[in-house]
Parts: structure tokens; sequence; C-alpha cells
């Protein structure tokens, strides 16, 4: 590392620049909590399996999602009808020849009964179950919450990161990295839900590389900041 300009600023500013680097860092390692904890069922399964629970919050049906998971023993043979109907978008054509039998048969009813659980009784109270993913709305309002909220704690920390001693390049790099996998983290769950499933994994990668780009400039900043330095005065 060449000679820091964050080891010659004030000390005011050393305790500043220190506070809002652990506050965002607390921040974001909570985000990624309340992600693991929020999907760990998304699949209907126990425990966070990233592939299948991304899946299953950004890409899938609740209907086909919940019939493969929790309601699985309820449909009993005829999960797999269930289940490859909604995640063919439920047409609406097969539900009066197949999924309604075969739902009456399995007396669904017994618990959707629109008191203990929501009704499943018509075609309408199943629809909204039948799209994938998220609600366009919600989807709306993550998506702008996430970049403005992500986007400055990103732009605190890279304001930071920017004055330390290290090579422009690097630094250029790490930034911009940040950034692009911000976006590429937001445009999965749209690519998810309206192009591919597959989307959940540039989700993953683009979460991975968000955690190494902020660890890495935190604690470069951190170090930084509070490396010893041969001209330093002591704090006054
Ligand atoms: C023994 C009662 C019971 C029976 C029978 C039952 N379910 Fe459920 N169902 C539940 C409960 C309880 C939940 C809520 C579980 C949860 O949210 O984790 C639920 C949730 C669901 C959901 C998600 C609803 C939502 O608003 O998110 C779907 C879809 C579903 N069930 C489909 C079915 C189908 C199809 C059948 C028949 C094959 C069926 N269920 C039979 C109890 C039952």
């Amino acid at each position: 590392m060449q000679s820091s300009t964050l080891s010659q600023i004030p000390f005011s500013r050393k305790i500043l620049a220190t506070a809002l680097l652990l506050v965002l860092s607390i921040a974001f390692a909570l985000g990624y909590l309340n992600t693991l904890l929020s999907y760990a069922q998304a699949d209907g399964e126990q425990g966070f399996s990233p592939v299948s629970d991304l899946k299953a919050a950004f890409a899938e049906p609740r209907f086909a999602v919940m019939v493969r998971g929790p309601m699985a023993k309820n449909a009993g043979p005829d999960v797999e009808t269930l289940f490859e109907w909604a995640m063919r978008g439920g047409p609406e054509a097969e539900y009066k020849t197949t999924i309604q039998p075969a739902m009456k048969k399995r007396n669904c009813a017994k618990c959707h009964n629109g008191f203990e659980q929501v009704s499943l009784a018509t075609y309408q109270d199943i629809q909204p179950l039948l799209q994938k993913g998220k609600p366009v709305k919600q989807l709306g309002d993550l998506s702008h919450s996430h970049l403005f909220g992500i986007g400055l704690a990103l732009a605190v920390i890279a304001c930071i990161f920017s004055c330390t001693g290290l090579s422009e390049r690097v630094k250029a790099w790490f930034i911009g990295l940040a950034y692009g996998a911000l976006l590429c983290d937001i445009g999965s769950w749209w690519g998810a839900k309206f192009l591919s499933p597959g989307f959940v994994y540039l989700l993953m990668v683009a979460g991975a590389v968000t955690v190494l780009c902020v660890t890495v400039m935190v604690l470069g900043s951190l170090l930084s900041l509070w490396r010893p330095h041969p001209s330093a005065a002591s704090p006054s």
C-alpha cells in the first residue's frame, strides 16, 4: 500500500469514517441474514438451499411450490398433475377437466374453506397463486428501496475507500464491481420472473460479489485509517 491520505485525516473524521463503515457493514450483514431467514422455507422445505429457495421465491408460482412442498401429503398421487399444471401457468381450460376434479378428490376444501385457509374453490381464487415469483408491484417496491438504500450505502463506503492509498486501478475495479453486482442482483429478480429461473444463479453470484467488494472496501479503508503512519501526529 502506498502512503495513504486516510491515515492523515483529523482524528474526529477517522472516528466518523470508522463509525460509518461499521454501521453500514452491520446493515449489510443484517440484510443477508434477513434474506436467508425469509427465504429459508420458500421451497416448502426446512433450511436454506439457495437454488431451490430462490427459484421458489422469484421464479415459481406459489401454488406449485406449496403443492410440491407442504401440501404434497394432502395432494397424494395428484401432486405431479397439480404441480405441473401450475408450473405451466395454470391454463384455465384444464382447470375444469383435470384440476378441479383432482382437488375435489383430495378434499383440499376441507381446510381451504375461506376460514381456516384461503379458499381454493374457484379458478379466480387460485389465479393470484399462479403467477411466477413475486407480484410486479412488490418487485417494484423492493427494487426501488434496494437501489436507493444499497446505492447510497455503497457510495459512502466507496467514497472512503477511494481515499485509501491503493492503486487507482484496484479501487476503480472494486467500486465498479460493487455497483455492477447491485444492478445484476436487482435485474436477476426480474429476469427470474419474466425470462428464466436460471437467473437465480446470477442472483447468487451477484450476492457473493457484493459481499466480496464490501468486505475488501471496508477492511481496506479501516486498515488505511488506523495503520500507524510515520508522519502522523498523535491525536489532537
Ligand atoms: C389439512 C389441511 C389442509 C389440506 C387438506 C390442504 N391444505 Fe393447503 N394449506 C394448509 C395450510 C395450513 C396452509 C398454510 C401453510 C403455510 O402458509 O405454510 C396451506 C396453504 C396452501 C397454499 C398456499 C396459499 C397461500 O395463500 O399462500 C396452497 C396453494 C395450498 N395450500 C394448496 C392446497 C391444495 C392444492 C390442497 C389439496 C391437494 C391443499 N392445499 C390441502 C392446509 C391444508
